[in-house]
């Protein structure tokens, strides 16, 4: 084989199997917290768009193509939901990081005013005593969010990189308020969707900590496919500065 062949093959090869963190982020020692803290937080806005070149999906809105939360005690009602749409998780304010990679843990604490989904539901059932059912849009917005994202990590090897992967996420939300507003209950009785809704805002606070679990899994196993998308692109030997 003549040189420029193998140039090229050596080209080829290092084009597919190394593709670098944009640079415009930020790059750290992943024993230092606190440019990881600052490198995470410069790089919520750069995600909130997702990334096209490295297939990452957008981050505001996040999109959860499904979702279906089981019947409480207070809502005690079937929720699915369709095409939900998560805005604001960019404009997070990360307060502290800690990543230990050798037992494989990601903790990101964060702080927010204000996030929104946006989304199709179907729900039939009961909400307290009440009978409901509608499909439609809805919203549910909170606000003063105050919150932990985990990720557990391991590492494995493909074309001699190392990478990461996220097996698992965990996200934990408290807010000061919460509202919900469900649109076209009872097939667009307007008397009866306004009561029904009145019900779970002045109920807020007993209906959040019931559903948010159930909201906050979804959204962090979304959150663990939008990660595992940047982790798989780019080997931790380009991530982090060490
Ligand atoms: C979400 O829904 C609310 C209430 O219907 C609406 O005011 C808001 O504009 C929607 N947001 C987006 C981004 O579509
Ligand atoms: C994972 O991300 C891809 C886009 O990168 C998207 O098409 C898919 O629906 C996502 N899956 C979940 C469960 O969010």
């Amino acid at each position: 084989m003549n040189s420029f062949i193998i140039f090229l093959i050596f080209v080829t090869i290092s084009l597919s199997s190394a593709i670098k963190l944009p640079a415009s982020f930020k790059r750290c020692k992943s024993n230092d917290m606190t440019c990881l803290k600052d490198a995470i937080q410069d790089a919520l806005p750069k995600l909130k768009d997702g990334l096209k070149d490295l297939g990452v999906p957008s981050l505001s809105p996040l999109v959860i193509p499904k979702m279906t939360i089981g019947a409480g005690n207070i809502v005690k009602l079937v929720q699915n939901y369709e095409n939900s749409k998560c805005y604001g998780l960019s404009d997070s304010i990360v307060k502290e990081v800690s990543l230990d990679m050798d037992k494989g843990k990601l903790v990101i604490d964060v702080e927010g005013k204000l996030a929104e989904m946006n989304a199709s539901y179907t729900i039939n059932g009961k909400i307290l005593i009440l009978d409901v059912y509608g499909s439609g849009e809805c919203m549910i917005r909170i606000e003063g969010l105050k919150g932990q994202f985990t990720l557990d990590l391991e590492t494995y090897i493909k074309n001699n990189n190392k990478y990461l992967k996220g097996t698992n996420a965990d996200l934990v939300l408290h807010c000061e308020q919460a509202t919900f507003q469900f649109d076209n209950l009872f097939d667009g009785n307007k008397q009866l969707g306004d009561n029904i809704n009145k019900v779970l805002n002045d109920n807020w606070k007993q209906i959040y900590e019931e559903l948010s679990p159930a909201y906050m899994k979804s959204i962090a196993i979304s959150l663990l496919n939008l990660t595992n998308k940047l982790f798989s692109k780019i080997p931790i030997q380009d991530m982090f500065l060490n």
